[in-house]
């Protein structure tokens, strides 16, 4: 084998995602895979079952979102989600898992009155339920949260573009498209990478200006619905897997049906119970 081969050989099997290791993934190593040009995917999770799919998957990322508001909490935003149901759901996401880096999102209310605030919370959610990491919007505007938390030793996340906690005032459409909200978003992008984020998502941003700021850091982006120049992409899992009813973002693909498929065992059961077809003797105890 040449030295160039054995490299990239070595290097593959660092890859976040169909590499060899097993232990859990690093902020390190997220680092790594932007100097390797790697790109890699993310998806969210808010129970142990399915992470372990996930995990078992090779998914190396994983966000316990506060979109768990609107996917498992019934709730229409995800501004009522709480610290408790934070932290319950992501301990359940960190015990279903052994190899993915676990993000906790900080939801809305637990970091806006300030730094204090927020360092204390993201402790809770590294604490009791064993995140790697905590993810916050807001680029300018959550600076000292951000700065206060990493000179903790707790690793973050920056979410800008569309940042849902804030649909209130800003509704759920595409952010950076005139000249100076696409200033903002690299000023916001480059202040969260000063402020030592180890990554930034984007939501809902124009490629052109999602690949710009990309280029521009030297932490990784990860784009959802911000086109396909950024380092990672992630999505909702029950949009994915198409169990989400009704509408689902248009930047979102599809890659199974699950709401069919679980109506569809649920109907079969329910029609055995109902025609005796259920149990039978193999499930029947003596
Ligand atoms: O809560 C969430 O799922 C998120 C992703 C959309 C990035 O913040």
């Amino acid at each position: 084998m040449t030295l160039q081969a054995a490299q990239k050989s070595a290097d593959s099997s660092k890859a976040l995602y169909g590499g060899k290791g097993t232990r859990r993934i690093t902020v390190h190593d997220i680092a790594a895979a932007k100097e390797r040009g790697e790109k890699w995917p993310m998806l969210t999770a808010y129970d142990a079952m399915t992470a372990s799919v996930f995990d078992e998957a090779g998914i190396p990322v994983m966000l316990v979102g506060d979109s768990m508001g609107n996917t498992h909490l019934g709730y229409e935003t995800t501004v009522p989600v709480t610290m408790d149901e934070m932290t319950l759901l992501s301990a359940a996401v960190v015990r279903g898992t052994r190899r993915a880096l676990i993000i906790g999102d900080l939801p809305f209310g637990s970091y806006q009155e300030g730094p204090v605030q927020a360092l204390r919370n993201a402790t809770r959610l590294v604490k009791e339920a064993g995140v790697g990491a905590v993810k916050l919007e807001g680029g300018e505007r959550s600076l000292p949260q951000t700065e206060l938390i990493v000179q903790a030793g707790i690793p973050v996340v920056s979410h800008l573009g569309l940042t849902p906690q804030s649909v209130n005032t800003m509704g759920y459409r595409v952010q950076g498209r005139s000249d100076e909200a696409a200033h903002q978003l690299l000023k916001d992008a480059k202040a969260a990478q000063d402020a030592g984020a180890f990554a930034v998502v984007l939501e809902m941003v124009p490629a052109e200006l999602a690949a710009e700021v990309t280029r521009s850091l030297h932490i990784p982006t990860v784009g959802i619905g911000a086109g396909a120049g950024t380092d990672a992409q992630v999505l909702v899992w029950t949009d994915m897997t198409g169990l989400t009813g009704g509408k689902v973002p248009r930047f979102t693909k599809q890659y199974a049906n699950l709401r069919q498929t679980l109506g569809d065992a649920a109907k079969a059961f329910a029609d055995d119970v109902v025609g005796g077809a259920f149990p039978q003797e193999e499930h029947t105890f003596h």
